[in-house]
């Protein structure tokens, strides 16, 4: 047995993020983690590896579209799909070898295995039972299943982002169900691959939270890049025979029930808490009706000396919110002061263009009745947008109407997913328009159709 300050069980970005703090702040710290390597779902199965398929196809998306406009002529570019999913797994690696050196260098001790709480003040792992004066709940999400439908998940012909990742070959035809995050970021990876996609969405609108007129922009654009949307359709069931699958659904306008094909589904309708077999109901923390663990303003759950962060908990399961909550409570166990601002978290796409969002949107300003400014600039004026056909979307910024002061910003454009944090940055020093509008952006780059958006929000852009 062995005895630690802090024991956080799961090694994903919530976990072992704060694992390094709590070692920076001179806690005895372990890490719980059981897979093979550390890193969570972002690093083995999620954000990494998505990255690396989205910039792979990317890639060919340029050859295909923009080579020959550029002058450049590189004959017919093929797919080796195996070297592809090399080369996702080799970036994988690299990320996950990555966090066990940071854990070496700031000697937090891996306990591998699948950890869970017998007792207060004590963790299990495998045989092994540790003691910790402070436990963190780092255990992360897992994919919900389609509500209300009769689908059974295989992770080959019937497929969760997991498996979407490692498929045998690229499909002639998939179905998403869910056109949140997963369902755009995945389909368009098949789409560019070449696979016809159909996107199945509940709902008469793309990514639901997301502005509006993001919204519209975005289904456009992707619809232009061949993905097909069926809208306003909830399906019901999933058969698969003889390695392919038949998707029922019925139209919520008329509730006329419809079927289509498909060599791969992938079920993409949102991620659940995943507290299987920690043994939290023993030790007295509860959870929330959807599975949630319940904390308080310092991510203390109903149980004293036990934490919890990450997509264990209330708020979106992003994974940069969760390393936000590990740094955090790292300071609160250390005795210090830790906070995160919810109200400054960042919200991106990965596709192509990259959709970005951080604070309020228009629908919930004027829900909330605040009196608000906006300032819109196209990527069509921006020399550096065009120059690489990257001219679609544009910068909508949103202000209050009588202080000025930014009270949120929506992205669809090149480079989306960093011009956002110039915002992120703006919003915690509480800037105002202006602020934004008065700092020199270098020429040419994207971040000027930020700066030409709060322009917007005064006396007028300049390129508009
Ligand atoms: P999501 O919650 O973003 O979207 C799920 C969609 O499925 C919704 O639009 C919903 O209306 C639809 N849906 C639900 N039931 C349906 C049915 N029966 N038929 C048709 N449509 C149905 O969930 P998603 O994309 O699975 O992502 C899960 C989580 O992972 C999210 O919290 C997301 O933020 C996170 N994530 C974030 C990424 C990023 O930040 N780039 C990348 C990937 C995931």
């Amino acid at each position: 047995m062995a005895s630690y300050d802090v024991i956080i069980i799961g090694g994903g970005p919530g976990g072992y993020v704060c694992a390094i703090r709590c070692a920076q702040l001179g806690l005895k710290t372990a890490c719980v983690e059981g897979r093979e390597t550390l890193g969570g779902t972002c690093l083995n199965v999620g954000c990494i590896p998505s990255k690396a398929l989205l910039h792979a196809s990317h890639q060919l998306h340029e050859a295909e579209h923009n080579f020959e406009k550029m002058g450049l002529s590189a004959g017919k570019v093929k797919v080796d799909w195996k070297q592809m999913l090399a080369y996702k797994d080799d970036v994988i690696g690299q990320n996950t070898k990555g966090i066990e050196f940071l854990f070496k260098k700031n000697k937090v001790d891996w306990l591998k295995g699948w950890g869970s709480i017998p007792e207060a003040g004590k963790v299990k792992v495998g045989d092994e039972i540790h003691e910790a004066k402070a436990i963190v709940i780092a255990s992360g999400s897992e994919p919900s299943p389609v509500p209300g439908a009769d689908v059974t998940v295989d992770e080959k012909v019937v497929v969760t982002s997991t498996g979407a990742l490692a498929l045998p070959k690229v499909p002639k035809r998939m179905v998403v169900i869910g056109a949140g995050v997963i369902g755009l970021e995945m389909g368009s990876v098949y789409a560019r691959l070449g696979a016809e996609v159909e996107v199945i969405e509940f709902l008469d609108a793309i990514t639901p939270g997301m502005d509006s007129e993001v919204q519209k922009t975005f289904q456009r654009i992707l619809s232009k890049q061949g993905l097909k949307f069926t809208m306003g359709a909830a399906v019901q069931k999933v058969e698969t025979k003889g390695g392919k699958a038949t998707v029922t659904y019925k139209l919520r306008k008329d509730d006329s029930e419809h079927t289509t094909e498909a060599d791969v589904v992938l079920c993409a309708t949102g991620r659940r808490p995943y507290t299987d077999g920690l043994g939290l109901e023993g030790v007295g923390v509860e959870l929330t009706e959807r599975g949630q663990v319940k904390t308080d303003d310092h991510w203390q759950t109903t149980a004293k000396g036990i934490y919890a962060i990450g997509d264990a908990i209330e708020g979106p399961m992003l994974a940069h919110k969760a390393e936000d909550e590990g740094m955090a409570v790292a300071e609160v166990i250390a005795g210090k002061h830790g906070h995160v601002n919810y109200g400054v978290i960042p919200g991106v796409i990965y596709t192509a263009p990259e959709v970005a969002s951080v604070g309020k949107t228009e629908d919930q300003l004027k829900k909330d009745g605040v009196a608000y400014k906006v300032g819109k600039f196209s990527f069509m004026g921006n020399g550096r947008a065009k120059a690489v056909f990257q001219g679609e979307g544009f910068v909508k910024l949103l202000a209050d109407k009588e202080t000025d002061r930014v009270l949120g910003c929506h992205i669809i454009g090149p480079g989306a997913g960093d011009l956002i944090h110039e915002i992120c940055v703006g919003m915690e020093f509480g800037a105002s328009a202006e602020d934004i509008a008065l700092t020199c952006h270098a020429h040419p780059t994207f971040s000027e159709a930020v700066r030409e958006a709060a322009l917007a929000c005064g006396d007028g852009a300049i390129h508009a």
